[in-house]
């Protein structure tokens, strides 16, 4: 129940992704493994939100894919060990409040200010095939609905990749304006970037150079962006094949032809992804060994590869359990949206109260 005495200390977390396809292992160094360290604070109440409302703003023609990938990514969630009993895991399209709220707080932020938000720019310069020469009202105003979702369930700390900053921003002006004007209602969020954990992963792929840590994860093919049209990412649901057929295709230094070459691992994609899976000691022998031309580049991947699938084993076997079991997944849905609906009504209450909107209230 909200308002309980023990719950009065704690302090709210949400966070979401869209519903578009599978998550990849950018995802899980970026925030999933993040989640789940998190579990283990009882400091903290913890929201996922699967953002299918959002996922619609670029894929409103496309209902299914949005829909089938609600469960791909519910799946993704539970196979990296987010629990339901710790997490409580829901679907934004099932609280209307959220949709609500966005309505009230759409008088709070001009054209402008959206216009110049720069992951929503970045993202409508990327989208030309969908939006054509101009953007919808929906896709423009999204950071005023994710300031919804933040608030609803008053979620003071905001697990995300640095690519959303500017959205966490946004809602903080929204929240400002909002109590300055109807008065103290809403919790002002602040971003959490995933920490320390990667720092220590990432540090020593060459022995010395230290890969910063909120940095996204690139593609195998060197891209700074990982996805599916691109071809270059490993999904945390990919088979051993997959996984090594990707890695065998992963850009190397291009230097090396013949495996006595001397090759430099710092423009290699395979050092830099052992940097991610491999044990630190055996890392600093893949780039001495590289270096001094004793490695072959086929023998490099397969040892990557098999570290890869060794890592991956158990997020399988967790989904494929889960899988066996679609009626857990709609009671894992059922149940969380319940829990967010009680804490996005209270939260509306307060809302329309200040802004005099509570018309039939006792
Ligand atoms: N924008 C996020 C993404 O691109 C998804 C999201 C929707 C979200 N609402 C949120 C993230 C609220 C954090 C908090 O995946
Ligand atoms: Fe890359 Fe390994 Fe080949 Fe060196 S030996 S270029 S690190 S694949």
């Amino acid at each position: 129940m909200i308002g309980d005495g023990d719950m009065a200390d704690k302090k709210r977390s949400l966070t979401g992704d869209r519903p578009t396809g599978r998550l990849h292992i950018g995802h899980y160094f970026g925030s999933l493994q993040n989640r789940v360290k998190m579990q283990d604070d009882d400091s903290i109440e913890r929201f996922v939100m699967i953002a299918d409302v959002q996922a619609l703003t670029d894929n409103f023609n496309n209902p299914q894919k949005v829909r089938d990938n609600v469960y791909q990514v519910l799946l993704d969630y539970l196979s990296v060990g987010i629990d339901p009993e710790k997490t409580t895991i829901f679907l934004q399209s099932m609280v209307p409040e959220l949709a609500e709220l966005t309505v009230y707080y759409s008088n709070l932020v001009t054209i402008a200010r959206l216009e110049r938000n720069p992951t929503v720019k970045t993202e409508i310069a990327q989208k030309k095939d969908v939006f054509g020469e101009s953007v919808t009202y929906g896709f423009l105003g999204y950071p005023v609905s994710q300031a919804a979702d933040i608030t609803a369930f008053e979620g003071e700390l905001v697990p995300v990749g640095e690519d959303q900053l500017p959205l966490i921003e946004q809602c903080r002006e929204i929240v400002r304006k909002f109590n300055s004007i109807y008065g103290d209602t809403l919790v002002e969020p602040k971003a959490v970037l995933p920490e320390s954990a990667n720092e220590r992963r990432l540090v020593g792929i060459d022995g010395g150079a230290k890969m910063s840590l909120n940095k996204r994860i690139k593609g195998l093919d060197g891209n700074e962006k990982m996805g599916k049209s691109l071809g270059n990412a490993i999904y945390l649901s990919d088979s051993e094949e997959e996984i090594t057929k990707k890695v065998m295709g992963a850009v190397t230094d291009p230097g090396r032809i013949k495996k006595d070459d001397l090759g430099n691992p710092d423009i290699c994609m395979v050092a830099y992804y052992h940097g991610l899976f491999t044990n630190p000691e055996d890392v600093k022998i893949v780039c001495q060994e590289c270096r001094e031309g004793k490695r072959g580049c086929v023998a490099c991947k397969k040892q990557l590869a098999a570290n890869i699938i060794k890592k991956l084993e158990p997020i399988r076997e967790k989904r494929k359990y889960y899988e066996e079991r679609p009626e857990l997944l709609d009671e894992i849905l059922i149940n969380g949206t319940k829990k967010a609906q009680e804490i996005a009504k209270e939260t509306m209450r307060k809302v329309k109260a200040n802004m005099k909107l509570n018309y039939f209230d006792k």
